[in-house]
């Protein structure tokens, strides 16, 4: 039966960190100033007033992975991280404009590329800059990705003293061949250090990345690298599918071929045994992929319903706006998305005139805001209502008619005006989406634009 259920809804599908998908927004109608209004438009919306979230992409590593699918620059000249935050704060700047006043950061995370590729200094430096443009929530959260081989107690120091409790490790697998196969020796030792160097230094989140299915990875290498892991007890743990995109250019995935990865079945496998000792161990699923002590604010979230879901992930932020800095950085208004440059040159050039570096993005209309909120039910909760009216939509008759296939398969139930995925269904949360996605259902991909859903 298990095996059954893999190839039927083992099909290409988005990881729904955004509705629309990236794929899929209208880039035509997109422009500079709908972005600018969109965000003037969530300042009016939110009464609240809540803070902002910022993300700020650094895109440098040292060596690439071949696995991964980031955005990011390979080099190992530093001389590359002054200009870099120097733009980054130009930027800011701009942002700063737009919202007429000084923000207040609830929620600020430096992702990558490798934010440890900075020495502290620069980023103490970057710190300071954000912090004279904006304010700090008082229950702000930060937080950062370290890579375990150049983390230092420096950063840790460095960051903490500015408000920064969270870090999140890039992991992956601890066996030889698998490290060796996607261009990452990174011995349990580092790992160690830096996740208690991390505790000692007053972080209350330690995460790592965990991937199944890499190429060469077998059941046997997933079981050590949770075993190992477990010995850690990290606060959270993302526990990823590896998603095989080859078709996009630049990310690096080569150096294996597909038949050196696991079958699907395998796959699923490494998933099911991984996740059942991460929950013997403790830990509870959050949402898609992701696992969490019950003394982790992320389980706290999922317990209240204030999990969220955006391009960083799952959060549990309660801001509705979201201001991505940085190459290929994606902001998010609610009621828009904006997506800057991916190139370098093509960054600095446009904040050398003062021009937002932004090339793409959505401005999400009445039925999107609509969808969008069934998607993040689905991917945060687990289930979704249409009781309200203001939740309905023309199609939904069809969607549930769409539906029935997975309840006679047990992956939902399916009430009277509402839907629950089962702990069966849950690993096809993604397929289980998909009904719902009325812009990928109208127009399906020609040529293949996401990962696999096993
Ligand atoms: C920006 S990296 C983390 C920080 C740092 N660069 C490092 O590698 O340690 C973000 C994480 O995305 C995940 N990731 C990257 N490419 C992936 C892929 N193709 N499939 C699944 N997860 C991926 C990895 O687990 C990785 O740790
Ligand atoms: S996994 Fe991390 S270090 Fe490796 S290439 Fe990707 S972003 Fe860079």
């Amino acid at each position: 039966m298990a095996q059954q259920l893999i190839s039927k809804y083992n099909v290409p599908g988005p990881r729904y960190t955004s509705y629309p998908t990236v794929p899929y927004w209208d880039n035509n109608s997109f422009s500079s100033e709908g972005w600018k209004t969109s965000i003037q438009k969530n300042i009016a919306f939110d009464k609240k007033q809540t803070g902002i979230s910022l993300y700020i992409h650094l895109p440098f590593c040292e060596s690439m992975c071949t696995f991964c699918g980031c955005t990011k620059r390979i080099t190992k000249n530093h001389s590359v991280e002054l200009p870099y935050i120097e733009a980054l704060l130009k930027e800011l700047q701009l942002y700063r404009d737009i919202l007429n006043e000084k923000p207040s950061i609830e929620q600020l995370h430096f992702g990558g590329g490798t934010p440890t590729f900075f020495s502290s200094e620069h980023l103490e430096k970057l710190l300071i800059g954000i912090f004279e443009l904006a304010d700090k929530a008082p229950n702000c959260e930060f937080s950062f990705e370290g890579h375990p081989n150049n983390t230092t107690k420096d950063h840790l120091k460095t960051l903490n003293r500015y408000g920064f409790t969270r870090v999140c490790y890039g992991v992956q697998d601890y066996n030889d061949t698998v490290q060796k196969a996607i261009n990452r020796i990174q011995p349990f030792e580092n790992v160690k250090r830096v996740t208690e160097e991390a505790r000692e230094t007053g972080y209350t989140s330690v995460g790592h990345d965990i991937i199944f299915g890499l190429p060469f990875q077998t059941l046997v290498h997933v079981e050590n690298t949770i075993e190992k892991t477990i010995l850690l007890m990290p606060d959270r743990i993302a526990f990823y599918s590896y998603a095989h995109v080859p078709w996009i250019k630049g990310n690096g995935q080569r150096g294996y071929s597909e038949a050196n990865l696991p079958s699907p079945e395998e796959k699923r496998l490494q998933y099911e045994t991984g996740k059942q000792k991460l929950l013997d161990a403790g830990y509870v699923e959050i949402g898609m992929d992701h696992f969490a002590l019950k003394t982790d604010v992320l389980y706290q979230a999922q317990e209240s319903g204030t999990l969220h879901r955006n391009f960083m992930g799952y959060t549990t932020s309660k801001t509705s706006m979201m201001i991505g800095l940085g190459v290929s950085a994606i902001g998010d208004s609610w009621f828009g998305f904006a997506q800057n440059v991916k190139g370098l040159k093509e960054y600095y050039q446009l904040l050398e005139t003062n021009t937002l570096p932004v090339m793409r993005g959505h401005l999400l209309s009445e039925e999107d805001l609509i969808i969008r909120q069934h998607i993040l039910n689905l991917m945060c909760m687990f289930q979704t209502s249409w009781k309200d009216a203001s939740e309905v939509f023309p199609e939904l008759p069809h969607v549930v008619a769409q539906l029935k296939e997975m309840a006679k398969d047990g992956l939902i139930i399916i009430h009277e005006k509402s839907i629950s995925v089962t702990e069966k269904g849950k690993p096809y949360v993604r397929n289980i989406c998909l009904p719902f996605d009325l812009r990928l259902q109208r127009k399906k991909p020609e040529t293949r634009l996401f990962s696999m859903t096993v």
